[in-house]
């Protein structure tokens, strides 16, 4: 049993000794333009699962989630955040998307959405904390409250069976880019609101050429 240990030990070891190497060789590929291997895809997503599903363990949806009050509000969020790259229907695909690695879901395809009721909380949690090293921001540090968040939640849970009308329909009805997600006192505005605007300053709208 003893050697038996000790051969283990060695084994591990030396593995980690000749991973070490790998990495410390420039082994590692971190370009977004080529894939990791199938085993390390793998042991991201495995690892990236069990951390979610620890942290997300307790988190209750509100009872209200699937209320069309919250898709409303949720749709003017998705579209002035989200859209760029996660979709919308009928949009088959972005610039920035076609550049990132991962490549940020489709919310639009019901494929791509992970969307069993039980995946309410994980969506929450992910839109609210980001994913890390994925270009999946944490919203939640750029000021969006957690009603917000559960709005965001609640519209790409229904986004899928949207057409792309009824997707307009949704973005016109809503209050557009808001971080709030309940009915407040409308927050005084610096200037006239010009496109989409964190600061109050805003961008210059120059053409975009290649
Ligand atoms: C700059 C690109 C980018 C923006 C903007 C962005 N995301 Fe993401 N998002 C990603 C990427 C990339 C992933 C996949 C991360 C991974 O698999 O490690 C992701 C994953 C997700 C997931 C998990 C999907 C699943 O089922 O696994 C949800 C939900 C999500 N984003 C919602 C949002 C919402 C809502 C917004 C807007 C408030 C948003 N994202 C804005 C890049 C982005």
């Amino acid at each position: 049993m003893k050697q038996f240990l000790l051969g283990a030990a060695s084994v591990i070891g030396l593995g980690a000794i000749a991973g070490f190497g790998y990495i410390q060789n420039g082994g590692l590929d971190f370009a977004a333009d080529t894939a990791h291997s199938d085993g390390v895809t793998k042991l991201i997503a495995w690892a990236r699962e069990q951390s979610i599903t620890r942290q997300t363990k307790d988190i209750v949806p509100p009872g209200d989630l699937t209320s069309g009050e919250r898709i409303r509000r949720g749709a003017g969020n998705y579209e002035a955040m989200c859209v760029g790259c996660h979709l919308s229907p009928g949009v088959e695909n972005s610039e920035i998307r076609k550049g990132l690695y991962p490549v940020p879901p489709n919310l639009a395809l019901a494929d791509d959405a992970t969307n069993a009721s039980e995946g309410d909380g994980r969506r929450f949690w992910i839109i609210k904390h980001g994913i890390k090293g994925s270009g999946m921001p944490a919203w939640a540090k750029g000021g969006m409250d957690d009603e917000a968040i559960w709005d965001l939640t609640a519209f790409i849970k229904v986004l899928p069976k949207l057409s792309a009308n009824e997707y307009q329909a949704n973005v016109a009805a809503s209050e557009g880019h808001s971080h709030a997600g309940m009915p407040h006192e409308p927050a005084p505005r610096q200037q006239p609101e010009k496109g989409h605007n964190h600061e109050g300053h805003s961008h210059s709208r120059h053409k975009h050429s290649h």
